[in-house]
């Protein structure tokens, strides 16, 4: 499962790319306005610093409007995956973009149908997204289960981008299923690594350590 990271934080990424754990990068325009940046100079530097897809988000709700920002998004590099949302018209936009040769993101997807419609409008990705349903008491893994179900059903070559993360328990649930890619915040990958049996076999080595004397360098 790749892993890409849900933030416009370049220090945060930075961090993490540097040890190989960035696969990709997904924003929002929620994302966007938390970094305080200008979306076209914030997006043109995580371009550079990774080499995979980063998601930048339409804020236009006409698709021929989605299809403009969408073009002038790609012109930031040719690692942009166009970000739109799963109305009719982002679906118009996705298609026409996809056609294009863009990678299109195909976002907000709360439903297997939703997903269905982005599968055959094209879509690079799909982002259901996990966390929100949950917030809903409803089940964001079922979700990303139904779809990894329906696309090899029929072989559609969209990647399954599970989205809205906000445990590290749904980073392993998510690579059980089989996503093709889950993207968290940068606190939930570092969690990831996280047990208390860890810190407590560790605390014991270093008092035994330190009682035995043990030095290495
Ligand atoms: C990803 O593409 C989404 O922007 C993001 O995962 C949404 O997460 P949230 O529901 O925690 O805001």
């Amino acid at each position: 499962m790749k892993f890409f990271v849900d933030t416009a934080d370049t220090t945060a990424i930075a961090e993490l790319n540097d040890l190989g754990m960035v696969d990709g990068v997904t924003t929002n325009p929620s994302l966007i306005k938390k970094s305080g940046r200008d979306i076209l100079e914030v997006t043109r530097e995580i371009c550079n610093m990774v080499d995979g897809p980063v998601s930048a988000e339409v804020v236009a709700v006409d698709a021929d409007s989605m299809i403009a920002e969408g073009r002038a998004l790609a012109k930031i590099a040719e690692n942009i995956a166009v970000k739109v949302p799963l109305t009719w018209d982002g679906l118009k936009a996705c298609k026409v973009l996809t056609g294009e040769g863009r990678m299109v993101n195909v976002t907000l997807c709360f439903s297997a149908n939703q997903a269905l419609l982005a599968a055959k409008a094209g879509a690079t990705f799909i982002s259901p997204f996990i966390g929100r349903l949950d917030d809903l008491n409803l089940d964001g893994l079922d979700l990303i289960a139904d779809i990894r179900d329906i696309y090899d059903n029929y072989g559609f070559e969209t990647q399954i981008l599970a989205a809205s993360i906000r445990t590290a328990n749904h980073m392993s649930d998510c690579a059980k299923i089989g996503a093709d890619v889950a993207t968290a915040p940068p606190g939930v990958i570092k969690a990831m690594a996280n047990h208390m049996l860890t810190d407590k076999g560790l605390a014991q080595f270093l008092k035994d350590a330190a009682e035995a004397e043990i030095k290495i360098v």
